[in-house]
């Protein structure tokens, strides 16, 4: 299969066919994905809480996720890769933010950068695509403001979210994701600009949807957001597996005669 590149995606805006997108971390979850023809990957700093078991998205660095990205971008034979940018790797200085970009480009099989906020970002998105690195913009809730915003919430000032999207596509992301917005703001976002909007929790309207792999397979025992829809239960599928494995040991039925030399 031919890889999705961001003149894929744009082409699918104006055709108006829906972009899917999906967090991965691992080779094996992203080989899955990939197979199953999901058209964007994600490296999501969702990592720190969904893998490393953190309560927000702040703790995870750089060096581990760029040891995820290196997985992910081997595993991914079609899909477009894009990788998170770690809190502060997109608050400190533009350089900063230049260097660790270009690491996901040199160090990785990857393809993008995601970088939390709109207009106030607009000329460090400018200055990292210039550089070569494409940017997808991640407007609405931005979970790495978690401790300034006082919490996770639905957010509702249109005015300024759709400023934030106008300004990172002027500023050159060839996307914006949307965040926790109502379904008319998400709408009225992916109106007022051209390049396509992927939304998790943003309603119906937007170009794509993306969610959190381990939310929509039920791979964690955290908090699950009204934005979610779970369609599987793997942790349960690992705990039964688990468990009939240790009872059939202590049953002293596992080895079999087949499984034993
Ligand atoms: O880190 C993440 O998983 C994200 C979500 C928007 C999918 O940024
Ligand atoms: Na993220």
């Amino acid at each position: 299969p031919s890889r999705v590149t961001i003149r894929t995606l744009a082409k699918m805006r104006r055709e108006n066919q829906s972009i899917s997108m999906l967090t991965a971390y691992d080779f094996p979850i992203a080989e899955a994905l990939d197979e199953a023809g999901i058209d964007v990957l994600l490296v999501g700093d969702s990592l720190a809480m969904v893998v490393q078991g953190h309560s927000t998205t702040l703790p995870v660095t750089m060096d581990q996720i760029i040891y995820h990205a290196e997985m992910v971008g081997r595993a991914a034979k079609r899909a477009m890769v894009v990788v998170d940018l770690p809190f502060p790797e997109g608050q400190l200085s533009i350089e900063r933010s230049i260097e660790a970009s270009a690491r996901v480009l040199k160090e990785t099989q990857c393809h993008a950068v995601k970088l939390e906020g709109g207009a106030e970002q607009a000329s460090r998105i400018e200055a990292i695509v210039t550089a070569g690195i494409p940017v997808m913009a991640h407007v609405g809730l931005r979970p790495q403001n978690v401790h300034v915003d006082g919490g996770y919430r639905v957010q509702r000032d249109e005015v300024q979210l759709i400023a934030d999207a106008k300004a990172a596509q002027a500023a050159g992301a060839f996307a914006v994701l949307i965040e926790c917005v109502t379904t008319e703001i998400g709408k009225a976002i992916t109106e007022s600009v051209t390049v396509p909007t992927i939304g998790i929790g943003a309603g119906p309207h937007t170009t794509g949807q993306v969610l959190v792999t381990h939310d929509l397979i039920g791979f964690h025992s955290g908090y699950l957001p009204k934005f979610v829809r779970q369609v599987a239960d793997v942790r349960g599928l690992i705990k039964d597996a688990a468990a009939g494995y240790a009872q059939s040991i202590r049953d002293g039925e596992f080895p079999s005669e087949k499984e034993s030399f």
